[in-house]
């Protein structure tokens, strides 16, 4: 057809580029124009994306609210604000401001509390949600982490057993950190750690409905998919497209999506197989604390949020821990 010729599209890209990026600056987002920020950051979210898809987001605005101040507009309809009262003004409860669409590149399967965008359906998550997470719930967890606790120091004794002529051993402890978060947020939110103490590796089983179970690294899953969906959400035109973009970033990020998921729904699973019909048990953790809880009619959690509520906690709880672990030593 002669509306694709090669000419044709190459008169309309600058018209496209001229409507899609430039004209908003000077109408829509006018009322931004005197914010300071990078200078392609005025214009579109690719700056912001480009950090995000190195990883290495949250260094780039750092560095922008140094050279620029408090206020930074770091996408076209997008600014940073790095002062006490921003923080409480931005977040305060009831201020109208709603989480972003850059949230919705985080939902897979239904959406969990991080990255539900209504507000209603928020807070009827987070009165479920809120249970588990009581003093007196707490309290009930640490039984289990202290057993996670003991296989690790067991372990990390083993890897130790034979120092260098100098009298140390030497083990990179990160990996050991990451190990325990996982076990630790398996254990609460699935019922069961992963094993990846026990094993001394990254892996986890991921299975996803009449499919048989695959083994994938936890952790590298968890970074692929939280950059390829934190790029993703700032560029959502961009979402429908991505599987056929032929970069490893994105395609592999994306099938890390789909085993984050797969890791979720085979734990929740087998939990929820090796229960009495539809008692979980007298083990206490989150994922019984979410199988109990009702909604205000009484009704329960359905699976399919289970699964998406205890991927939450999987991805919430374990890089944080992790991170917490590593500072701590
Ligand atoms: C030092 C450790 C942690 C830090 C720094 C941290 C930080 C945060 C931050 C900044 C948010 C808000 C994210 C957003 O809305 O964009 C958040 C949300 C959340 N975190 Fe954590 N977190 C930590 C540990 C954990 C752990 C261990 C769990 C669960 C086991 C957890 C569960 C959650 C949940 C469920 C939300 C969503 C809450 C909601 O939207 O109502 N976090 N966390």
């Amino acid at each position: 057809m002669a509306l694709l010729h090669p000419i044709v599209l190459v008169a309309f890209l600058p018209i496209w580029a001229f409507c899609y990026w430039i004209l908003p600056y000077f109408t829509t987002y006018k009322h931004l124009s005197h914010i300071p920020g990078p200078f392609v950051a005025k214009f579109s979210n690719l700056w912001l994306a480009l950090g995000a898809q190195r990883g290495q987001k949250f260094a780039w605005v750092h560095a922008a609210h140094q050279k620029y101040g408090k206020v930074v507009r770091v996408g076209f309809n997008h600014v940073s604000i790095a002062t006490a009262e921003g923080l409480r003004t931005v977040y305060a409860h009831g201020n109208g401001f709603l989480k972003d669409t850059y949230y919705e590149a985080f939902v897979s399967g239904v959406p969990g509390v991080f990255n539900v965008r209504d507000r209603d359906e928020h807070t009827r998550k987070r009165k479920i949600i809120a249970h588990a997470f009581s003093p007196g719930a707490v309290h009930d967890f640490e039984p289990h982490m202290s057993a996670n606790l003991k296989r690790w120091v067991t372990q990390l004794d083993r890897a130790t057993v034979n120092p260098g002529v100098d009298g140390y051993s030497r083990v990179n402890i990160m990996p050991w950190c990451t190990f325990l978060a996982f076990d630790i947020i398996g254990d609460l939110a699935f019922g069961a750690p992963f094993g990846m103490v026990q094993r001394g590796r990254d892996e986890c089983e991921s299975t996803r409905p009449g499919e048989p179970a695959t083994y994938v690294p936890g952790a590298e899953t968890l970074n692929r998919r939280g950059e390829v969906s934190s790029t993703l959400g700032l560029l959502p035109a961009l979402r429908p497209w991505a599987r056929y973009l032929p970069h490893p970033f994105f395609y592999r990020g994306l099938q890390s999506v789909k085993n984050l998921h797969g890791i979720a729904y085979a734990a929740v699973t087998k939990r929820l197989a090796s229960m009495d019909g539809d008692k979980p048990g007298k083990r206490h953790d989150i994922l019984e604390m979410l199988c109990r809880s009702k909604d205000a009619e009484g009704n329960p959690m359905p699976r399919d949020e289970l699964v998406s509520e205890a991927l939450t906690e999987l991805i919430a709880g374990s890089d944080t821990m992790a991170s917490g672990g590593i500072q701590a030593q």
